[in-house]
């Protein structure tokens, strides 16, 4: 099924860009490679980097063609990654079966279930790592949905990942560079978690 997703990923040009989120970038470099999960991936550039950095890669997606752009960015750098076309709902994974999980920009509805259908698919010691933009980012006109339910708060963060420990979370406003569709000064929350 076409989705607003596919239409936008169309193009032949990279809407976030090939490179991979700075945070995700800072912080992947502190732990070990292993299995690393990537929920609402897009066109694959967080995927395709820690690839690069020798994680075993799972990545989904509702979009179609975000599946094709991301298996496109793999074969040019050379890596594989077992990307899905699924929605968030549907996935089902082996419970305790990652290292790993990144949450790049992964605004969705229903994000408090989403959220909480992560920790299972989590090994105990795994972590998880999110960014995301703030209801304070309807401020700035720089990306991210408009409807404020599908931006975070801090205490919605904090509430639906309770269930981790050495929770480290803060919000900031940073300069983002991430394609054309992330550009200028944005309110971000970054959280680090762990099972
Ligand atoms: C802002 S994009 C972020 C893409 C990627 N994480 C990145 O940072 O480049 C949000 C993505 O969420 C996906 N998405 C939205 N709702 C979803 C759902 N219920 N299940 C799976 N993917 C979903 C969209 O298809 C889109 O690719």
């Amino acid at each position: 099924m076409q989705n607003i997703w596919d239409t936008r990923y169309a193009q032949e040009e990279y809407i976030y860009g090939k490179q991979a989120n700075t945070f995700l970038k800072e912080q992947i470099s502190l732990h070990s490679p292993g299995k690393a999960l990537f929920p609402a991936e897009g066109e694959g550039r967080n995927a395709v980097f820690a690839a690069t950095r020798g994680w075993e890669v799972n990545a989904f997606d509702s979009s179609f063609e975000a599946k094709n752009k991301a298996e496109k960015l793999a074969l040019e750098k050379s890596v594989q990654i077992n990307y899905n076309t699924i929605d968030w709902e549907n996935v089902q994974y082996e419970n305790n079966c990652f290292d790993l999980i990144v949450l790049i920009y992964a605004h969705t509805q229903n994000r408090q279930q989403n959220h909480q259908k992560l920790i299972k698919f989590l090994k105990p010691g795994g972590i998880i790592l999110l960014e995301g933009f703030t209801k304070e980012q309807l401020q700035y006109n720089t990306g991210g949905p408009k409807r404020i339910e599908l931006l975070f708060s801090k205490r919605e963060i904090q509430s639906d990942f309770a269930q981790l420990s050495e929770m480290k979370i803060r919000e900031e406003i940073i300069f983002l560079a991430e394609g054309e569709l992330h550009k200028g000064n944005a309110s971000v929350i970054r959280m680090i978690g762990k099972k």
